[in-house]
C-alpha cells in the first residue's frame, strides 16, 4: 500500500485514538532489514492480522509490540505512549505463540495462575480470576489436569487462559492454531474470534494462513518484505488487491494477459474491465469468477480443454489450457452440468462479472 494510503487509514478525522499505533517501525539483524518503514494502527477492539509469507517480518514485528525487540528507528505507541522505554512485564500486553509453552509439571489451575503469582497478587483473587478465565475458555472443572492429559485444543485454550488471566489491554497471537489438525484449526479460529470479541480485547493477530486471516480478521495487513503492501478489511483486501502480489497471495488468482487502450481492456469473452493502466497487463481473474460451459462442434469466443480436475468438496475444481499453452484454474459449485465435465473436453470459458477483475501491470 501507498505511504498516503497507510496515512490516510492512521489519521482518518473519524477514527478514534489507536490502541496500538507503529510508526515508521525499522529492525534490522546485521545487514538484513527486517522491518522496512513499517506503519499500522490497531483501533479498540479491533482483530488485526499480520498476514505474508515465511520470513517477511511478522514476528519481528509482533516481538516489537510486545517489547521482546527494540525496533533500530520508529515508534510503537500503545493508548498513545511511546513503549519502547517500557519493560516487557510491565507492557500491558499478552502474547500467545505457537507453542503453547504450557509447564507440563504444572496443573491446568497452576499455570493460568502463574502471572498472577509472579505479581504477588492475592490468593484469594488469584482463584477467582483463575476460575473466570478458565470458564471464558470453556474449561471449567479442568483445573486439576496436567497438560499432556488434554488435546491440543484444549491445551491452546489453556494457554490463551493464561494470558487472559492477566487482562492485558492487548492480546498478540503468534501463528497460536498451528500446532492443530485442520478441522480443529477451523473451530479454533471461530471461537477464538467470538471470544475477542465478546471481551472486547484489541488484537494483533499473525498468520501467514490466507483463510485463516480472511476468517479471523477485522483488518488485515498484508506484509512483503518488512513492508505493509495493503491494509484493508477481508473483503477490500480479497476483493480490490492493490497489487498482483496481494491478488496472489490472498485467495487463489489467474492472471490473464492483456492489453490496456483508453482506460479498458478487453477480456477474450468479449466483456472488458475498467482500468487506469494503458498498455499491456495482467488481469486478476478468480476461479470463482470463470464460468465454464460444455461446446460440440461450434467455436466458442474463448474455449479451452479441461487437462485436471479434483473434487473440493461442494466444489470442483478445474485446470483449463487456453490458447498458447496457457492454464487457467476454475472452481464452481458441483452440480450436474459441471459434474459432467472431464479431462479433455472442450469447454467455452466466460467471466461472470467483469467488475470483479483488476487489472495490474506486467510481472
Ligand atoms: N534474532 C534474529 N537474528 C537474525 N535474523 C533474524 C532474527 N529474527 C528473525 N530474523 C530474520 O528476520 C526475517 C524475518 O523473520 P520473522 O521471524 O519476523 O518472519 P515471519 O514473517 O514471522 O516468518 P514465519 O512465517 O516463518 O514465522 C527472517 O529472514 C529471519 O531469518
Ligand atoms: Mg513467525
Amino acid at each position: 500500500m501507498s505511504e498516503a494510503g497507510v496515512l490516510s487509514s492512521t489519521t482518518g478525522a473519524a477514527q478514534a485514538a489507536p490502541v496500538v499505533a507503529i510508526c515508521k517501525a525499522v529492525k534490522r539483524f546485521g545487514g538484513l532489514t527486517v522491518l522496512d518503514d513499517c506503519s499500522l494502527t490497531a483501533q479498540e477492539g479491533e482483530i488485526l492480522t499480520l498476514l505474508g509469507p515465511s520470513g517477511c517480518g511478522k514476528t519481528t514485528l509482533l516481538r516489537c509490540i510486545a517489547g521482546f525487540l527494540t525496533p533500530d528507528s520508529g515508534e510503537i505507541l500503545i493508548d498513545g505512549r511511546d513503549t519502547i522505554p517500557v519493560p516487557v512485564n510491565r507492557r500491558s500486553v499478552g502474547v500467545v505463540f505457537q507453542s503453547y509453552a504450557l509447564f507440563p509439571h504444572l496443573s491446568v489451575a497452576k499455570n493460568v495462575a502463574y502471572g498472577l503469582r509472579m505479581r504477588a497478587t492475592p490468593a484469594a483473587e488469584i482463584a477467582t480470576r483463575v476460575k473466570a478465565a478458565l470458564a471464558t475458555v470453556s474449561l471449567t472443572g479442568f483445573e486439576e489436569r496436567y497438560p499432556s492429559q488434554l488435546s491440543g485444543g484444549q491445551q491452546q485454550r489453556v494457554a490463551i487462559a493464561r494470558v487472559l488471566v492477566l487482562e492485558p489491554r492487548v492480546l498478540l497471537l503468534d501463528e497460536p492454531f498451528n500446532a492443530l489438525d485442520a478441522k480443529l484449526r477451523g473451530t479454533m479460529q471461530m471461537e477464538m474470534r467470538h471470544l475477542i470479541k465478546r471481551l472486547g480485547i484489541t488484537a494483533v493477530f499473525v498468520t501467514h494462513d490466507q483463510e485463516e486471516a480472511l476468517t479471523m480478521s477485522d483488518r488485515i495487513a498484508v506484509m512483503r518484505a518488512g513492508r505493509i503492501e495493503q491494509l484493508g478489511t477481508p473483503e477490500e483486501i480479497f476483493d480490490r488487491p492493490q497489487s498482483a502480489y496481494v491478488a496472489d497471495f490472498v485467495g487463489a488468482s489467474n492472471f490473464w494477459e492483456g492489453v490496456a487502450h483508453a482506460g479498458r481492456v478487453a477480456l477474450p469473452d468479449g466483456q472488458s474491465v475498467a482500468t487506469a493502466l494503458d498498455g499491456p497487463v495482467r488481469v486478476m481473474l478468480r476461479p470463482h469468477n470463470l464460468v465454464l460451459r460444455a461446446v460440440g462442434g461450434e467455436a466458442a469466443a474463448w474455449d479451452g480443454t479441461i487437462r485436471f480436475r479434483r473434487h473440493i468438496g461442494a466444489l470442483m475444481e478445474y485446470e483449463i489450457e487456453v490458447a498458447g499453452g496457457r492454464m487457467l484454474r476454475a472452481v464452481a459449485l458441483r452440480d450436474d452440468t459441471i459434474a459432467a465435465l472431464a479431462g479433455g473436453d472442450r469447454v467455452s470459458l466466460g467471466v461472470r462479472d467483469a467488475a470483479a477483475c483488476v487489472a495490474f501491470p506486467p510481472a
